[in-house]
């Protein structure tokens, strides 16, 4: 199985997995020399109809390390001809004539995997609509998780805030289901948890997970507090500190674990917590940068991988 377009975490089996990372440990000593492996004759698009600061600057940053050119459209939805009523599809057909793979953000749910049926080029799916999928998240997560805890198998990871459209916490709950003796605590209000989707997907694949509503009752017995935003309308009225992390409730945290967040924060992370070395968000940006690197490089390199079951 070649991998071509990127559009959802469950198309990833666990060797995929492994060996994209493997390659971006790899990156490590190419981003160190300032780049390349020389695909200078690559070009890559980015279509973004939707605002981003590390996912559109970080496949920036991965295709110029690596050699190769980009073509940018921030905002698509104003600097493009979506302005002269072009669908999504046309646009797609086209930018597929001037580069080699497209990097879609869109703000609709599906907007990739649309892009993916009539791209003549790889799609990459760099997040679609609320309660979409953001895939590239999902694998920057992983491969940090796999980095500071060293071991997946097992992992116990609290995703905290509004899971219920959060396209980062959907994507990385999907990854993290395929592997062994994972245990996931899903901690919101009622109305932001987890949605049937992935719930039936957990249940198909025997994973363990618990639904919470408060951060306090489970920080003591995780390796990962994975933080996100709620919206701010739904902050109103409400306590906070059930989703909300300091350094008062730090003290619960074991040594051994990590804070993420896939950025960018409001107030669910006080700055107070941003000099503890248990905090990880940073250092997962900079891993954005290998893991993009890693899956381009798969992409332009056609990397095949024997079919899942
Ligand atoms: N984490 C993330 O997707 O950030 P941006 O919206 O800035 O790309």
């Amino acid at each position: 199985m070649k991998l071509n377009h990127v559009v959802e975490s469950q198309q990833f089996t666990v060797p995929m997995l492994m060996d994209i990372f493997k390659l971006a440990d790899e990156m490590e000593p190419v981003m160190a020399r300032g780049g390349t492996r020389d695909y200078s004759n690559k070009i890559v698009a980015l279509l973004f109809y939707e605002h981003s600061t590390r996912t559109r600057f970080s496949f920036e940053s991965a295709v110029m390390r690596l050699g190769g050119k980009v073509l940018v459209t921030e905002n698509a939805n104003q600097f493009s001809s979506f302005m002269h009523g072009e669908s999504l599809e046309d646009t797609v057909r086209v930018v597929g004539n001037y580069s080699d793979i497209i990097v879609i953000r869109h703000n609709e749910m599906g907007g990739a995997a649309h892009a993916a049926k009539v791209s003549p080029v790889p799609v990459i799916n760099a997040g679609d609509g609320k309660g979409g999928q953001h895939p590239t998240q999902a694998l920057l997560d992983f491969y940090t998780i796999h980095r500071e805890i060293k071991t997946i198998d097992g992992v116990k990871v609290a995703m905290v805030g509004n899971l219920a459209e959060g396209r980062t916490v959907r994507s990385l709950a999907y990854l993290l289901g395929k592997f062994e003796r994972v245990k996931l605590y899903f901690v919101a209000p009622t109305h932001l948890q987890m949605k049937g989707d992935i719930i039936e997907y957990l249940n198909h694949h025997k994973v363990w997970f618990t639904i919470e509503e408060d951060l306090r009752n489970v920080i003591n017995e995780v390796d990962v507090v994975y933080m996100t935003r709620l919206e701010s309308t739904e902050r109103e009225g409400r306590t906070d500190s059930s989703f909300f992390i300091d350094r008062e409730l730090l003290r619960f945290l074991p040594n051994r674990a990590i804070v993420m967040h896939p950025l960018p924060r409001q107030n669910e992370i006080s700055s107070e917590v941003d000099s503890d070395p248990r905090a990880a968000y940073f250092r997962q940006t900079r891993n954005g940068i290998l893991v993009r690197m890693a899956l381009l490089v798969s992409i332009f390199d056609g990397c095949c991988w024997p079919r899942a079951d």
